[in-house]
């Protein structure tokens, strides 16, 4: 079988088909998928018909999972599966609900985060809950020079219990980290740009909802610095904005794309979703 790829939009994204999601790849597709997924930043498959042992061992072929923080909405089972939902069942929540209803980049405020996550589709509704994703490459690329040469200089610091400190501030499902979870992240230093790896190619690496300021700066001054990128990287141009169907699967880079869950539908109707993580490498 050979793979295809077809590029879904300027700014980002390319559908991969014509790969069995259910055996083990051979290591020159495993290179070729991760190769695609630095160049479009973001990687549909469809029919992904995939239980959590299957998602497991297809997202394993990149790389080690790692369990997510908040360790609840985790599968007993397959613990590097992570729950997004809004389904209850017996009135407790099956997943992390209102996850990523904010621009951010996976795990950015660990000392190491995330190479890239596998969101896949189970339950969806009929209309909303779309989920978007911004080029952090084309961020950068369309700053002027003197902004990337100040910009090179610095790092920022992230945290996420920022994300609860603005954003799930008034959710009462979003409670504030346990002491333990809060001592399993504390605040990270992040160079605000980034070199991908295995590209080459340089990233804006900031974010709405863990980046909180630059080191050796006030708010005062690096506010409205990081809202000026906020706004830029977030252009129309920037963006890919995927409509799930059940099965589909998104595998994105984290480290040259942000991502946002639209908070669009009717709560009333199921969204349900498995995230598995892969693990990456302290950024540069
Ligand atoms: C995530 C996330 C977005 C979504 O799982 O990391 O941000 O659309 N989810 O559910
Ligand atoms: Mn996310």
């Amino acid at each position: 079988m050979s793979l295809t790829i077809r590029r879904l939009s300027m700014a980002a994204g390319a559908e991969i088909s014509g790969i069995d999601l259910k055996r083990p790849l051979n290591a020159d597709v495993v290179q070729e998928v991760k190769q695609a997924l630095g160049t479009y930043g973001i990687l549909l498959f469809r029919n992904a018909d995939l239980n959590p042992a299957e998602h497991v061992a297809f997202s394993g072929q990149f790389g080690p999972l790692e369990s997510h923080v908040v360790g609840e909405f985790n599968l007993p089972d397959h613990p590097e599966v992570f729950v997004v939902s809004n389904v209850r069942e017996n009135g407790k929540l099956k997943g992390a609900v209102y996850a990523g209803q904010y621009w951010h980049s996976d795990l950015s405020y660990m000392k190491k985060p995330s190479l890239g996550s596998l969101l896949l589709c189970h339950e969806m509704p009929e209309i909303g809950g779309d989920t978007m994703w911004a080029n952090m490459y084309l961020a950068y690329d369309t700053l002027s020079d003197t902004m990337k040469n100040f910009l090179g200089c610095l790092k920022a610091v992230h945290d996420y219990s920022h994300a609860y400190d603005t954003y799930f501030a008034h959710l009462k499902e979003r409670p504030p980290l346990t002491p333990e979870q809060r001592a399993k992240t504390p605040p990270v230093e992040q160079p605000m740009i980034r070199t991908h790896p295995e590209t080459g190619r340089k990233a804006l690496y900031v974010n709405p909802g863990f980046t909180k300021g630059i080191v050796g700066m006030p708010k005062e001054e690096s506010q409205p610095i990081l809202d000026f990128l906020f706004r830029h990287s977030t252009r129309p141009e920037f963006i890919y904005r995927h409509r799930w169907d059940v099965h589909d699967m998104m595998f994105w880079d984290n480290r040259c794309t942000m991502h946002y869950a639209l908070a669009d539908y009717d709560f009333s109707v199921r969204r349900h979703m498995h995230r598995t993580t892969v693990a990456g490498d302290v950024p540069y």
